[in-house]
């Protein structure tokens, strides 16, 4: 397992630029389709928040709603509260540096949880889902947003090919290689569509269909903490 605290501290300055540009300009439409799955939330946990970028869209998102966003790298939040406080939205976002896997809130503090492109980083990602499920209320609502492997036996091999070589490539010319090879590596190695839904069933999640994201290159999982626990 790679430090990633310490990879995402290294890539931090560059990191929104070169998302924008790896995604060819979709990530914030991909946040707020993510934050459009917790409607009605007006407490939101963000997990592995970064930069903010999930925080602000929703709080753009959604009305009223206040966000508290967790992460465990120092140089990214130090980002995002610069970032939180140019978008004038510092009244409505709290931030607070924990890892996913040891969340320090009561049980049932939050209507929402999201994550967007953090799962696959925690250390262990079972043990983050149950605790995503601890700090929700019940009838609560989960999001998570994780990159893919496609299906689509025409785009598949294109889009490995860009994923494997190409990316990790155009890293190095920025002196960012290892982490897009990691990137690329730990998407092909992270459990994926089933084999994720029941990780998420595991952990005491009601699961439904998941959301596909440009022919299957980035998916949203949703679901919900079942009011009782049977439900
Ligand atoms: C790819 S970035 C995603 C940032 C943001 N959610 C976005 O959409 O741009 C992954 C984030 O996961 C964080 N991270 C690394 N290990 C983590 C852990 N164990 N628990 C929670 N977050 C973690 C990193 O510090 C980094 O900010």
């Amino acid at each position: 397992m790679p430090d990633t605290v310490n990879l995402f501290n290294k890539v931090a300055q560059h990191y929104d630029a070169l998302n924008t540009f790896f995604s060819l300009g979709m990530d914030r439409r991909w946040r707020k389709r993510l934050s459009n799955q917790i409607r009605g939330a007006e407490s939101v946990l963000d997990i592995a928040t970064g930069t903010g970028e999930v925080a602000i869209e929703t709080v753009r998102n959604l009305k009223g709603c206040r966000v508290v966003g967790a992460d465990p790298s120092a140089r990214m939040l130090e980002l995002a509260v610069k970032k939180i406080s140019a978008s004038g939205n510092s009244g409505r976002i709290k931030l607070a540096r924990c890892g996913a896997e040891r969340l320090p809130f009561k049980a049932g503090t939050f209507d929402a949880v999201t994550i967007a492109f953090g799962i696959r980083n925690t250390v262990d990602p079972s043990k983050s889902l149950s605790e995503m499920n601890r700090v929700l209320r019940p009838g609560g609502r989960v999001g998570i947003m994780e990159f893919a492997i496609p299906r689509n036996k025409f785009f598949a091999p294109l889009y490995l090919f860009y994923f494997r070589n190409f990316l990790p490539f155009i890293g190095s010319l920025l002196g960012t290689g290892d982490e897009y090879k990691y990137l690329s590596e730990s998407t092909s190695a992270f459990p994926q569509r089933e084999s994720f839904i029941r990780l998420m069933s595991d952990a005491g999640f009601r699961t439904e269909k998941p959301i596909e994201l440009m022919l299957g290159i980035v998916i949203i999982y949703t679901g919900t903490k079942p009011i009782s626990p049977k439900g």
